[in-house]
């Protein structure tokens, strides 16, 4: 089977590496031609793990091309997978349709050009319930003869493990309305459905849904431990316990209680607001969706505010705090909705300086940040430059690299022997011993 992916940004490019593993033929397309410059000469265009590998190999097996010519796409493809992202809407919190519409009419008004041939669209983009059925309207309104079919394919991969979640999946879920794309869509995940995952079929609406609710519960069950968390540090309760005890609850599962800074990255926070949008047009009061929104704001607004209480509640104005990591969680490159981009912002608002160190995400978080903390902010190469005579260390990101630092060496560096370490990833035991007073997240502050 052809398969053609448009857009080639986290999902588009990861799923359309391992379709290409799986054995099948891919053309992804996207409309930033030194993207596909870059990606047609094995260089990947975003960081994630094994990404480098595979787009060599399946280049080298002539089992994947990157073009920015629709056509070619779809001359070449008997699914087309779109992947174009669907943002939010900074004026009105929705969900920002506008690359789904554009690209989609793109597709609808080339069609003529190749004949009509037939193909199957599945929307693999996070879209409101209803998107499906206004995107084959507008495509038909379009082009009456377009000969095609439609169905809704949302995903599920994590970045920073998207490869293997793609391939591992726990369930694939398909929301069609004819016979034939619910066929064609179970061949294709067919190399996936023989290993023993399963593929789930239903309407197309309610796919839509279950990205939406799936997402959105994730959510709040990782707001709901924040809170836990809260109590725990007043009360002397231990939340890693406490998540343990209740993951053992099948019901519950272990998973996703794993209190932190605040919930970032491009889906969690922006599908939570869009739902909670959805409700609002639709009459609905959506209270724990909306308690969820909030709860994670104040939570990632409070950074700045808990870092100057745990540095012996000094203001920290002319002072410079050294930040380990700027990503939304470890292994990507993401900064999207990163708590660090609070933390960072409110610091600056307090006239203190960041000196900060990640090991993929500088660059992007360079363009995420707001221009006016741009100047309090100093990036560095490595971790023992960045925290170099700051006053006190603040972990924000949970990577490897940081739980194998020589922090007798840090200890010699920092002013204050304070590290603040939203993560919890460091041995409490063996970093107090060397010195340091350390605020992990959960920690018992009763007493302080
Ligand atoms: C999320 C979902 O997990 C995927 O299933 C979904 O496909 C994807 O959104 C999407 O809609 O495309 P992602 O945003 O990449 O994936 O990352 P997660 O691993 O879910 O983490 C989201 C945020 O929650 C991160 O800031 C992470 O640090 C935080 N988190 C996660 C916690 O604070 N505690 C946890 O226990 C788990």
């Amino acid at each position: 089977m052809k398969i053609g992916i448009i857009g080639t940004g986290y999902i588009g490019l990861t799923e359309g590496l391992c379709f290409a593993s799986l054995g099948q033929h891919v053309i992804c397309y996207d409309i930033i031609k030194e993207k596909i410059e870059q990606l047609n000469k094995g260089i990947p265009t975003l960081f994630e793990e094994n990404i480098e590998t595979l787009l060599k190999d399946n280049l080298a097996k002539k089992m994947i091309e990157f073009t920015d010519d629709l056509e070619v796409v779809m001359k070449g493809s008997d699914i087309v997978f779109l992947c174009v992202n669907t943002p939010e809407d900074p004026d009105t919190g929705e969900c920002d349709l506008s690359q789904i519409l554009t690209s989609t009419k793109s597709i609808a008004e080339m069609s003529d050009k190749i004949g009509n041939k037939f193909f199957i669209l599945a929307v693999r983009s996070t879209v409101p319930v209803g998107t499906n059925k206004k995107i084959k309207e507008n495509m038909l309104k379009i082009n009456r003869k377009l000969n095609y079919l439609q169905c809704s394919n949302p995903e599920f991969s994590r970045q920073g493990s998207a490869i293997y979640d793609f391939m591992n999946p726990d369930r694939i879920v398909v929301g069609v309305d004819d016979e034939k794309s619910k066929e064609q869509m179970g061949l294709v995940y067919k190399p996936l459905t023989d290993k023993g995952f399963p593929i789930f079929f239903t309407n197309i609406e309610t796919a839509e849904m279950i990205k939406y609710s799936s997402n959105t519960f994730l959510n709040i069950k990782i707001c709901f431990i924040n809170e836990i968390c809260d109590i725990c540090e007043k009360t002397g309760a231990n939340v890693t316990d406490i998540a343990k005890a209740m993951g053992m609850d099948k019901r519950i599962s272990p998973l996703f209680l794993r209190p932190g800074p605040g919930i970032g990255g491009s889906c969690f926070p922006k599908d939570s607001i869009a739902l909670s949008k959805i409700g609002k047009k639709l009459g609905l009061s959506l209270k724990i969706i909306d308690a969820s929104v909030d709860s994670n704001i104040i939570r990632k607004n409070s950074l700045a505010d808990r870092v100057i209480k745990l540095s012996k509640g000094k203001s920290l104005e002319g002072k410079t705090v050294s930040l380990l990591g700027l990503t939304f969680k470890a292994n990507t490159d993401d900064t999207r909705y990163s708590p660090a981009l609070n933390l960072v912002e409110e610091l600056s608002k307090k006239n203190a300086k960041v000196h900060a160190y990640d090991p993929h995400g500088t660059e992007k978080f360079k363009y995420m940040v707001d221009p006016k903390a741009l100047d309090s902010i100093q990036f560095f190469e490595n971790a023992y430059d960045a925290v170099k005579d700051t006053e006190l260390l603040v972990i924000i990101t949970e990577w490897d690299e940081f739980k194998i630092l020589d922090y007798k060496k840090i200890y010699q560096m920092v002013k204050q022997k304070i590290i603040v370490d939203f993560r919890s990833i460091l041995n409490e035991k063996e970093i107090e011993k060397i010195g340091f007073k350390y605020y992990f997240i959960g920690k018992d502050l009763s007493k302080i």
